[in-house]
This record gives structure tokens, sequence and C-alpha cells, in this order.
């Protein structure tokens, strides 16, 4: 029988993958979008027919343009979950807990929950899903990031693939159950040749290589100082970046680093030998990209896939302002930042340079999540820290999910 697929989202990268899964054999997919009217302006569209993928054409790729559509779109999960194989999130984190409750009553065992993008905490949330037993059982993957950079070009119909990564870094954190079909080989066939999956060594090592500091740490170097008046232009994101911003990277990637060692140490079985300093991880994930290796700031600067990206600003009359409303803060801190100073508080780490990233950020967005240096703010409970789901010991913690008590 069939791979039976579930594409949760509505988005740019649902509508890539809803196109790209139904164009593989022996494959049904089904979408479900639970934002406003998406579901009925999806089938709205269907009705022109067949979705598109176009590929870029620059720089003499000519890959033909993929059409098919999904089997269904509906915002009914009762209609489009029950009997699948495989639920891709393909989503922004903030909306997975919505997504995670829809679906949890119709899943069963054998089915597996893929974070394409999962983001940091993703796996606490699944495995941590009160009085929904069968979800916490079910085996969870967790993507780094999505495969392709991709746009909407019209809604339900056809989407642009501008980008697609060679390699995509991706964790299995297996269920009690075994799938009906083997996970990451029904994954590859679905990305298709490219990106190639890299399997990581543990689910953890995803939640580090995520690196949720480095947005709220060029907004901080840019606007720390900034006097409130409104700006002739909107600043360069990474190509602006200074001396002070690289040391600051720096620092709060060697504070990742001494978590991730610290771990190793405690625990050596659980291997996050992967784990790259940021400077090692832009070498070598963009190493076709950087005109200048010789540091971590003339990398940043000289990274051509990041050119003309500028800093998320609002307009004011002919001026701009800076947008800390930006999911750089909105998602970084409570579904990055924060879940990671919450694994760094188990391992009995402090971690000075990014908490004063979590001070700084969380002031922007009006949240409390840390008060002195500790996980104690109002607002943990918003956010996907191993705390919020009681997990406080390491052995919790490299499980996923809160232990019952020993006999
Ligand atoms: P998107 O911006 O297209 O997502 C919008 C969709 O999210 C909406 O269509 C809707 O389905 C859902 N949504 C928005 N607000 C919602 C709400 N309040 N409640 C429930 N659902 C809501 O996102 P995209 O581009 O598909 O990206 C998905 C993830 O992949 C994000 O985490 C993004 O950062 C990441 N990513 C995206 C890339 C891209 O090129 N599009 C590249 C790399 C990563």
């Amino acid at each position: 029988s069939p791979l039976r697929v579930c594409v949760c989202g509505g988005g740019n990268g649902a509508h890539m993958m809803a196109v790209l899964a139904a164009t593989r054999p022996d494959t049904e997919v089904k979408v479900l979008t639970l934002f406003q009217d998406e579901a009925e302006r999806w089938n709205k569209a269907l009705e022109k027919g067949e979705m598109t993928i176009n590929y870029s054409k620059e720089e003499g790729k000519n890959q033909p343009d993929d059409h098919a559509k999904p089997a269904a779109v509906s915002k009914v999960a009762s209609e489009v979950v029950p009997g699948s194989d495989i639920v891709l999130f393909v989503v922004p984190a903030f909306a997975h807990e919505e997504y995670l409750k829809a679906i949890a009553p119709y899943v069963n065992k054998k089915t597996v929950i893929v974070g394409l993008p999962g983001q940091p905490g993703f796996e606490f949330q699944c495995k941590n899903m009160n009085g929904h037993d069968t979800i916490e059982e079910c085996t969870i993957m967790s993507f780094e990031t999505l495969p392709w950079a991709c746009r909407i070009k019209e809604f339900g119909q056809t989407v642009d693939c501008l980008g697609i990564k060679k390699y995509l870094a991706g964790s299995i954190l297996r269920g009690k159950s075994v799938p009906r079909k083997p996970p990451l080989m029904s994954l590859q066939a679905l990305l298709g040749p490219a990106p190639e999956i890299k399997q990581a060594k543990h689910f953890l090592e995803i939640l580090f290589m995520s690196y949720s500091f480095v947005h709220p740490a060029i907004l901080y170097g840019k606007w720390k100082d900034w006097n409130g008046k409104p700006v002739n232009s909107e600043p360069l994101f990474y190509q602006g970046i200074d001396e002070f911003t690289a040391n600051l990277l720096a620092e709060c990637s060697k504070e990742f680093l001494d978590v991730v060692h610290a771990i190793m140490a405690q625990r050596p079985n659980v291997d996050l030998n992967a784990v790259q300093d940021i400077y090692e991880w832009y070498i070598t994930y963009y190493k076709d990209d950087i005109e200048d290796p010789s540091s971590l700031l003339q990398a940043i600067r000289t990274n051509k896939s990041y050119k003309g990206i500028v800093h998320p600003m609002k307009k004011v009359s002919n001026k701009f302002e800076p947008n800390f409303q930006s999911r750089y803060i909105t998602e970084d801190i409570p579904m990055g930042l924060v879940v990671f100073k919450g694994v760094a508080q188990i391992v009995g780490h402090e971690t000075p340079k990014n908490d004063l990233l979590l001070e700084w950020g969380q002031k922007k967005i009006g949240k409390v999540y840390i008060v002195n240096g500790k996980l104690d703010g109002k607002d943990v409970a918003e956010t996907r820290c191993p705390q919020r789901y009681g997990i406080e010991t390491l052995d919790d913690l490299l499980n996923g999910k809160k232990l019952p008590p020993p006999i």
C-alpha cells in the first residue's frame, strides 16, 4: 500500500512539500491547514488544476518544473490525519502546539511525526502532550531547517523554489513501535536526491546546531545603543555586522559548546561531537559562498547567500524603525535560546552572554523568561524549555520526557 503522508501547514514550505510529495510514486498526500480560511482557499485554487513547483533557472540550473496535487486539503484533522504513516510539520514553531493537539486523537503508535524544521524543544513538546498517550509514543524526527528556500507565487497553485540545500541534518527519536515504513528512507524518497539527509547521532545535536543566538546577537549588536530615532535606510543584516557582533557570536557559540562538552563528560555514551563552533559551521556549510573565510566576521560579511538581506524594519513616514516583533525574536527566543538556557541550567552551566541576549530580547517583546540568570520568569510556560515539561534531570533531558520515578 502507498506511503500515506499528511503535510501540516499552508505556507511556503507546506506548498513546496505537498507538491513534491505528490509527485512521488506510491505516495498519497493530504494537507491539514488550520489557519484562517487557508483550506478553503487552497481547495478553490485546486479547481484550476494541478499545482506547480517552479525551479530557479539561474546559474545554468535547468530542473524541469514539477506538477502534481495533494489528494485532499482540509482544516479538519479527522478528514486527513487518520492512517497517515508520516505527519510533516512545515509551519513556524509557534504553530506546532495547535497542530499537535489537532492531530493527537488521530495518530497511531506507528505514525512518524516530523518537524521540518523542528526547532529547539520540538521533541520535548511532542513527548509531553498531557493526556495524549499515543502521540507521546510516536517516532519523532526533527530537521535543522527547511530543505529549500521557497516562496508561494500563487496560493494553492504555484510555488517558486529558489534554492535546494545539499545536505540536511535530521534526528530520529525512536518511539515504542516500529513505523510501518522506514522513516529515514521514506523521508529521503519524499525529498528526492537533494538534500541528502545526514542523520544526527542524538536529537540534542539538532537543538544545539540551530544556533538560536545568531539572529538575536546580530539584532543586539546593531540596536543595543539605538537612540529611538528612525533611520534613513534598512541596514544590512548579515553583511552589516561589526567586530563587536562577531565577537559576541563567538562567545555565545563557546557557551553552547561548553554545555555540549559538559553533557558528554557526564554521559560518555551520548555523542554530540558533530556540534561545531559557529565559525567552523559557517565555513563547512557555506563553503562555496564565502569569499573571505579568514575570520568569522569576514566569513559572515562576505557570504554571497546573505547578499542584500536587511534587518526587519517598520516604515514610519519616509524612514525606518527596527521591528523587534519579528520571528528573529518572537521565535528564536522562546523556541530557541530559552530552550538552550534550560538545557544549560540542567547541566549546571552559567551562560552570561546568551543571558544578555535573553534579557535584552525578552524586554523587546514584553516577556519575562529569565530573572537573575535563572528561568524563573512568568512566561516560561509559553516556551519549549525542558523545565516547562517538568524535565529537570539530565536523564529526563536525554530521553526527551520526564520519566516516572523508579519503584
Ligand atoms: P510561512 O511564513 O510561509 O508560514 C506561514 C504559514 O504558517 C501560514 O500560511 C499558516 O499556514 C501558518 N500560520 C501563520 N500564522 C499562524 C497562526 N497564528 N496560527 C496557525 N498557523 C499559522 O513559513 P514557511 O516559509 O513555510 O517556513 C516554515 C518554517 O521554515 C519556518 O520556521 C521558517 O523559519 C523556516 N524556513 C523557511 C524558509 C523559506 O525559504 N521559506 C527557509 C528556511 C527556513
